[in-house]
């Protein structure tokens, strides 16, 4: 068997381990059912924000291919499954993609091979679903062929720290199992830990995802209150922050987005209660509050509106960053999507500005980014920064405006500006 990974799933987290394992020297090949996305690899296009077309060039150079023909699969050493895991319209895990490549690897698997799941999923989804669906091949997870799970950790945008300088975290189905993936990561990875098991491996991952989910909650509960009390959290929190030892801060704003933290712990608490009966409570109540986040940024769009005399319904707001992090074109989950929602059924007429998107789909209408940025905040009845993007003069904005919102805390204090 030659010394070929195949890398299944393509996107955020898919393709920069892909570019990591093809520098280590790896054969590596990227299997992807989506064929626009496949032909623009391999002319060389890069379609996500961490990797640039000079990347996939480079990559190319190193011997990457990129192919929807799961064939390749016979020639994988190791085969790693990078595909989504979102919600279902009921909120229960939707663990489609995760299936369907799974059985495409079954189709294909060849004894010796290490097959690691790296999706985020609830904790047993490696033993319970993906290993009967290999071992259906007649081949055994353990004995014939190595599986593990390793859950990704990719924080997009992170200049600090990517796939190599990230320590990964890996359970095997036995230990073997785990040595095994252990190998295959150390030669891209600079720090690989090992955990007892598959489902320790994807419960630290949720743990993870779970820790942020309710820490965000918590400053974002507690900014209401301290808003009517006339207490700036901005300054606690950093006031707190100075303590080196036993706090960690968290910022609030206006909700959580992405493809992580509004959508993993619900695996988590779903799959509790499917298998045990009870909540977990501190989720749902995370979920709650951090679903309450937009619909409060708008009624404090509206007071501010107030303040001028101004209703909501035909003022004009301008939302500025539209993403659910900064420095990225992601908007999967954004806040800023409930917000506009809410904003344009209070009669309000919306409209916004990302330097990283270029069209933006809201409550069925078809929005275009600003193109003159300083023209849209001075013509606005009030403007709400969303995402502090690196290109963003956020006081120079502020100061353009006629009421500023600013939901991260990051604008200099003046009549015009209220901060979250
Ligand atoms: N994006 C992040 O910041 C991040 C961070 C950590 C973990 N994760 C997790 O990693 C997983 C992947 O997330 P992502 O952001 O890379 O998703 P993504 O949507 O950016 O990419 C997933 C890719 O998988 C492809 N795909 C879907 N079904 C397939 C199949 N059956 N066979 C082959 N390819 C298929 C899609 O076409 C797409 O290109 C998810 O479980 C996510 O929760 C994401």
């Amino acid at each position: 068997m030659s010394d070929t990974a195949v890398i299944i799933g393509l996107g955020y987290v898919g393709l920069p381990l892909a570019r990591e394992a093809t520098l280590s020297g790896l054969r590596v090949v990227g299997l992807d059912v989506n064929d626009e996305l496949i032909a623009g690899l391999e002319a060389g296009r890069s379609h996500i924000d961490d990797l640039t077309d000079d990347d996939i060039m480079a990559m190319k150079r190193g011997g990457f291919r990129a192919t929807t023909d799961s064939r390749v699969i016979a020639q994988a050493r190791a085969v790693v499954i990078c595909v989504p895991t979102p919600l279902s319209e009921s909120g229960s895990p939707d663990l489609r993609a995760v299936i369907a490549a799974v059985e495409s690897v079954a189709a294909h698997l060849q004894p010796g091979t290490l097959v690691a799941l790296e999706s985020t999923t609830y904790p047993g989804t490696t033993d319970e679903v993906v290993r009967p669906i290999l071992e259906a091949s007649g081949l055994i997870a353990g004995i014939d062929f190595n599986l593990a799970f390793s859950p990704e950790r990719i924080d997009p945008g992170n200049r600090d720290f990517g796939p190599r300088n990230t320590p990964k975290v890996i359970g095997g189905h036995t230990e073997n199992c785990t040595q095994a993936a252990a190998d295959f990561y150390g030669r891209f990875v600079d720090t690989v830990v090992k955990t007892k098991g598959t489902r320790e491996a994807e419960m630290a991952k949720l743990l993870e995802n779970t820790y942020r989910h309710i820490n965000i909650a918590l400053v974002n509960e507690m900014a209401r209150f301290c808003h009517d009390l006339n207490i700036d959290l901005w300054d606690v929190i950093d006031a707190a922050s100075t303590k080196p030892f036993g706090f960690q801060s968290f910022r609030h704003g206006p909700g959580v987005g992405g493809h992580c933290i509004p959508i993993d712990p619900n695996y988590l608490s779903h799959n509790v209660r499917a298998k045990l009966g009870y909540p977990f409570r501190f989720v749902e109540l995370a979920q709650e509050i951090n679903n309450s986040m937009p619909t409060y940024v708008a009624r404090r769009v509206q007071d501010l509106l107030n303040s001028d005399s101004k209703a909501v319904r035909g003022a004009s707001v301008l939302l500025l960053g539209v993403t659910y992090k900064p420095n990225i074109a992601d908007v999967r989950e954004s806040p800023a999507t409930p917000l506009a929602k809410c904003l344009i059924a209070m009669g309000a007429s919306v409209s916004f500005h990302d330097p990283h998107v270029k069209n933006w789909t809201v409550a069925g209408r078809d929005l275009t980014s600003e193109s003159d940025l300083y023209g849209s905040v001075a013509d606005a009845d009030a403007c709400v920064l969303l995402q502090n993007h690196r290109d963003y003069d956020v006081d120079a904005l502020a100061m353009s405006s006629r009421r500023f919102l600013d939901t991260r805390g990051v604008a200099r204090r003046s009549d015009t500006v209220e901060r979250l």
